[in-house]
């Protein structure tokens, strides 16, 4: 049902316009009183719950930086049936983002192209907003990823982070340095281990007992994954999260003329799958087994998320599969799980 809708409505709708109107009804879930009733639903089977930082994820699967920019509908993606939701990328001084357009389907790819460029209302909204999210009894895990002011120098990033940290760890339950988005200038630079290394130090300093963990881009070598798996472990950081989206654009279906006129950007869905899978893998290889590594990029059904887990992830996120197959994917993504672990005990 809802491929055809998709297909006759959403698919003719600007992208990023068809994204306000689903964030719109996905907030609303809450508000109407309709969380219960849609949980009711969507919950994941208790046997799909994972105990990873500290905490219970209901599901391993959550929703990706970048669908909740602002922690606006963190309830109501639970009630859909995510196990956690990481809001943001949250910056210290509120911005726009860049120009519109900014975000593009390439459709027989399954995937899109953004250059979003970390739009939010910045860190002192959000977290208002957040620690009233973090009292309601019935939520997903909540985690902040945070990015870099684009006003800001580079020079001067670690300042910026930590004034966003300071804000916002007190109502996270995990907290994200997000150095991968490739639509702010410099920002992925500071994957540099000379940079990287006294950034994550200071940040987790503030961020004092909770769960401090750095989100990697896919576009690394594979040299450069295990360096930063290696700090990661070194600083006694709680987690990585690999992968962002990538400025490739290699091995797409999606005519090469509309790729061109989609411009600059972040690449992401199934043609990212394979380098992420691979980036888990590396990661996995490289640290001790109760770090926590999250798995995300390409995933679009049970079977990928569960070849993530079987691969290492301690939990997986989506994004982009979510804009194609629309508020029940949770929710089809839990039941799948049960389905290919039922079959698994039966074999
Ligand atoms: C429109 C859009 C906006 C995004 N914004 C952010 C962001 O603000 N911060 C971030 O860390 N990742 C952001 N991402 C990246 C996703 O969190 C995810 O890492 C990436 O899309 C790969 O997962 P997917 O293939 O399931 O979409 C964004 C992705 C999309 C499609």
């Amino acid at each position: 049902m809802y491929s055809t809708l998709f297909r006759l409505v959403l698919a003719k709708l600007d992208p990023e316009r068809a994204h306000h109107l689903a964030f719109v009804v996905i907030r609303a879930l809450p508000a109407l009183g309709l969380s219960g009733l849609a949980r009711r639903f969507t919950a994941a089977d208790p046997s799909l719950a994972v105990d990873a930082l500290g905490l219970r994820f209901e599901s391993p699967f959550g929703v990706a930086a970048g669908f909740d920019k602002d922690g606006e509908g963190v309830l109501g993606l639970g009630a859909l049936g995510f196990g956690h939701v990481e809001v943001g990328t949250i910056t210290a001084i509120p911005q726009p983002g860049n120009d519109k357009p900014r975000l593009f389907r390439l459709i027989p790819d399954r995937a899109v192209i953004n250059r979003m460029g970390f739009n939010n209302r910045g860190a002192g909204v959000a977290a208002d907003r957040l620690l009233r999210v973090l009292r309601s009894r019935r939520r997903p895990v909540l985690g902040v990823n945070i990015g870099k002011s684009r006003v800001v120098a580079v020079e001067d990033a670690t300042a910026d982070y930590l004034t966003s940290a300071r804000a916002l760890a007190p109502v996270a339950d995990y907290l994200v340095v997000n150095v991968s988005s490739p639509n702010t200038p410099g920002l992925r630079g500071l994957q540099e281990l000379d940079l990287l290394a006294p950034l994550l130090t200071a940040v987790k300093e503030v961020a004092g007992e909770k769960p401090l963990l750095v989100k990697i881009a896919p576009d690394l070598t594979d040299a450069q994954v295990q360096r930063i798996a290696e700090l990661v472990v070194r600083l006694g950081l709680a987690g990585i999260i690999a992968t962002n989206t990538t400025i490739s654009r290699e091995g797409l279906r999606t005519d090469p003329a509309r790729v061109e006129a989609a411009g600059a950007g972040g690449l992401s869905g199934a043609p990212l799958a394979a380098r992420s899978l691979e980036v888990l893998k590396l990661i996995r290889a490289t640290v001790p087994p109760e770090l926590c590594v999250i798995s995300v990029g390409g995933v679009e059904t049970a079977e990928d998320v569960q070849e993530r887990l079987d691969a290492g992830a301690t939990l997986v996120q989506g994004y982009t599969a979510f804009l194609y197959r629309g508020p029940l994917w949770a929710r089809q993504i839990n039941r799948g799980l049960l389905r290919l672990r039922r079959a698994l005990v039966e074999a």
